[in-house]
């Protein structure tokens, strides 16, 4: 420990904004969409059953039940001492059948805004968090091209709805993300596994994105923000050889860089996500591998990735060259314990910190994630909340990790140790 520092406060800049993100799947409840009908479809079933896993614990259900319990978690955001909260409208809820508009559940959505800006607590809206409604699965999904259609009149029904109180918004969350899980992988709904087909959804969803965009900034010009969530994952080389120092490169380029790239210039903003760093080796062979922890010694979380926030800092650097402002819209870590939480927390933000001294316009920062949650296809196992979550009850308790980001809110920084 470093005496001089002790009790001094690493602040951030003045108007730097703190909050917590959430998706709508993952918390609602009770959603009729293609992400609950394929979690218990026969095939999902098997699948987990061959793996000897439980299909009970991959089933949303009735998730945080957060859809009626909104209030208590904006309370619990307010808690925090948060300025913003990022969370996502369901698409299936908005437009249940196509061009049939259910009016309640956008009037729901209308009463969370409004709650916050009651709160001071700024809403950042997600357009789309990876689901779809029914009728858009069955024309194909983001396969079609009508779907980009599809998607700008719903945008633009909560654009006439909510954008007098929604100065952010982001229109896609991870479009890489969920090119890859759903297309290449195989590993989300609708499970395909074909570069091709992969192809045709990401061009689809930034045409959707860059429509969504244009809409927006005509009906509220530079009133409304708008940007895109990006994944953006660390590399560096296994072994800090020229061959493999020359890959990770290029993993930099083909896993996200490139993504950035595409969604130029229909972003106000560039929405940040880290939680990855991997190791990228060469296989013999001709082929290679992204090998995640490799080096023995490294920490890992409860999902097995390995713990490293100082990735952050370089990431953050790199995105300079953009010239726009960063609002890192998610960061997080699975940690049932709250062993390593606080730390983790801690040291990103110290990074953050350096990147903003030196010149990186980094606005706000959104801690994935306020509860316990659904965690896609890795089903409730993986603990990222602040808060817990009972399953049964769901009544919400707070960890360690969210009275110290309490403090770092109000404070505007971190304690220095
Ligand atoms: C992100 C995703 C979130 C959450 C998080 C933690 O990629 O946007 O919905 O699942 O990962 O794994």
């Amino acid at each position: 420990m470093n005496n001089e520092n002790q009790g001094k406060i690493l602040k951030f800049p003045a108007a730097f904004l703190w909050g917590v993100s959430t998706s709508a799947y993952q918390i609602e409840g009770n959603v009729d969409n293609d992400w609950s009908n394929w979690e218990k479809s026969e095939s999902r079933i098997k699948e987990l059953k061959s793996k000897n896993l439980n299909p009970d614990d991959f089933i949303c259900g009735r998730a945080c039940d957060s859809y009626n319990r909104w209030e208590e978690d904006i309370g619990l955001v307010k808690n925090l001492n948060g300025g913003a909260y990022r969370f996502s409208a369901e698409w299936a809820r908005i437009e249940p059948e196509q061009g049939r508009f259910d009016e309640a559940a956008i009037a729901h959505y209308g009463s969370m805004v409004k709650k916050l800006k009651e709160l001071r607590i700024e809403p950042f809206l997600t357009l789309w968090h990876w689901t779809l409604p029914l009728w858009v699965r069955d024309i194909g999904g983001w396969e079609n091209k009508d779907t980009s259609r599809h998607f700008l009149k719903y945008a633009e029904k909560l654009a006439d709805s909510l954008g007098e109180d929604v100065r952010f918004w982001i229109t896609l969350n991870e479009p890489q993300t969920y090119t890859g899980l759903s297309y290449v992988a195989g590993a989300f709904p609708p499970q395909i596994k074909s570069l091709f087909r992969a192809n045709t959804v990401f061009k689809n969803l930034m045409q959707a994105h860059s429509a969504a965009y244009r809409m927006l900034k005509q009906k509220f010009k530079d009133k409304a923000q708008v940007g895109i969530s990006h994944y953006v994952n660390y590399h560096t080389a296994y072994g800090n050889t020229l061959l493999n120092k020359a890959l990770a490169r290029l993993m930099d380029y083909l896993r996200w860089q490139r993504f950035i790239d595409s969604a130029e210039p229909c972003q106000d903003f560039i929405g940040f996500q880290y939680y990855h760093h991997d190791r990228v080796k060469f296989k013999p062979g001709g082929r290679f591998i992204i090998a995640d922890n490799v080096n023995e010694n490294s920490a890992t979380n409860d999902m097995g990735w390995e713990i490293y926030p100082q990735g952050i800092y370089p990431l953050l650097k790199y995105l300079k060259r953009y010239n726009k402002p960063v609002y890192i819209t998610e960061n997080g870590t699975a940690d049932a314990d709250d062993d390593h939480r606080p730390r983790f927390i801690n040291e990103t933000l110290r990074h953050v910190q350096q990147a903003i001294r030196e010149g990186v316009d980094v606005r706000g920062y959104f801690h994935w994630s306020l509860l316990d949650n659904f965690e896609w296809a890795h089903g409730w196992n993986p603990k990222f909340g602040l808060y817990e979550v009972d399953r049964r009850t769901f009544e919400r308790k707070p960890r360690s990790s969210a009275g110290l980001y309490a403090d770092i809110c109000k404070n505007n920084g971190i304690m220095l140790e």
